[in-house]
């Protein structure tokens, strides 16, 4: 049976990595693309979802990682540092160890997921929790990398969204072609970047940059992109508002982000696919996480439900033409960060029952 081999070496023709490379991977990317059949049918289309939390650390960063810590590697680093709403650093602190590097990471404290920060820890990363909030710990990781013999890897690091691009390559490979939109949670605005990356380069003839002009283009895989559709916590909505927000706010503190690396990439995917970034509401997001759950079993973070909160916000507009191929990327896994699904259900009554240990007490409160 074929054993997936981790995205740099199953696109290994597409990522600028080197043949003497050593390769730090823990087999990430080969996510299910799990159709959505209660959203499907709510659209009159087809929507699947592209179930990132199946990665070794139950995050999308996971492709983007394993390109820069085989770079960080090849760069001789001995150290790397990330700011991080959390699933960067859960992320940088398993591939560094892999790796063998030390892994520093900044963190705003009290604002990062409890399966996060255990991720972090139990990694052996040395986390800073910083007295702010992601944008002022991503300033300073930067100039720590600038002025120290630190390696950063950040989404501003090239190398991570090479490696996040495969995501798109996967949905492509999957589905035989590009779907008609691709709808997806925006914080640091990497994801964005680096998805519309991957379409573009799928849909045309590709050679590697620098390439050797003797070598044969590789032939397009797809005949078209999609729409890209992106979505911001509506307390953190820099993009939507034209400007940074100082104290951005959101249940999603994954998408906790009030001034993103990637702004002018996210804006051009937006653009240049006749796209939009909008604003989604927290109970929005909270409605699409049970959404999730509850209709279609596929447990996710609150962050990773604002792309489903978008398209269901979308659809009672009136602006999903019905036929529509959808496609959603769920981000990270609902076990990182578990407390909403608990919280919602006391809202919703549905509180587990204490019952004594006997068969016709259980019976009898189930209805049987
Ligand atoms: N969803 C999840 C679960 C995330 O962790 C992030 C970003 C996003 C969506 C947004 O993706 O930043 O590429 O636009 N998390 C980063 C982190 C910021 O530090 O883990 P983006």
């Amino acid at each position: 049976a074929h054993q997936w081999r981790g995205v740099i070496r199953e696109y290994a023709d597409r990522l600028p990595v080197g043949p003497e490379d050593r390769i730090i991977t823990l087999g990430e990317g080969g996510t299910p693309l799990v159709p959505a059949p209660a959203l499907s049918e709510l659209i009159d289309g087809d929507v699947r979802l592209k179930v990132e939390g199946m990665n070794p650390t139950g995050s999308f960063k996971d492709r983007g990682m394993t390109m820069a810590m085989t770079a960080a590697v090849a760069d001789g680093a001995r150290a790397v540092v990330c700011a991080s709403t959390g699933n960067t650093s859960a992320s940088a602190a398993a591939y560094a160890a892999r790796a063998g590097l030390t892994c520093a990471v900044l963190v705003p404290r009290g604002n990062i997921a409890m399966g996060k920060l255990s991720q972090a820890i139990a990694h052996g990363a040395e986390i800073i929790q910083v007295d702010g909030n992601f944008d002022g710990c991503l300033d300073v990781a930067r100039k720590l990398a600038e002025a120290y013999p630190v390696f950063l890897v950040n989404s501003v690091n090239p190398s991570r969204i090479e490696g996040q691009k495969t995501g798109a390559f996967e949905v492509v490979d999957a589905l035989g072609d590009a779907p008609d939109y691709h709808v997806l949670p925006v914080g640091n605005a990497g994801n964005i970047t680096a998805y519309w990356r991957g379409y573009q380069e799928y849909a045309r003839p590709w050679s590697p940059e620098g390439g050797d002009d003797d070598v044969e283009p590789l032939g397009p895989r797809a005949t078209r992109t999609p729409t890209m559709w992106g979505f911001q916590a509506a307390g953190s909505a820099p993009i939507v508002a034209g400007h940074p927000i100082d104290e951005p706010d959101t249940v999603a503190t994954a998408i906790r982000i009030g001034n993103p690396a990637s702004w002018e990439q996210a804006e051009a995917a937006r653009d240049d696919s006749g796209g939009l970034i909008e604003a989604v509401p927290d109970e929005e997001i909270l409605a699409a996480h049970r959404w999730l759950s509850a209709r279609e079993s596929v447990f996710v973070e609150p962050a990773s439900a604002a792309g489903v909160a978008g398209l269901l916000r979308k659809h009672a507009a009136g602006e999903v033409p019905s036929g529509s191929r959808v496609v959603i990327t769920v981000t990270g896994h609902g076990l990182k960060d578990p407390d909403w699904a608990v919280k919602n259900a006391a809202e919703a009554g549905a509180e587990p029952t204490e019952l004594p240990q006997d068969v016709e007490t259980v019976a009898r409160h189930l209805g049987l």
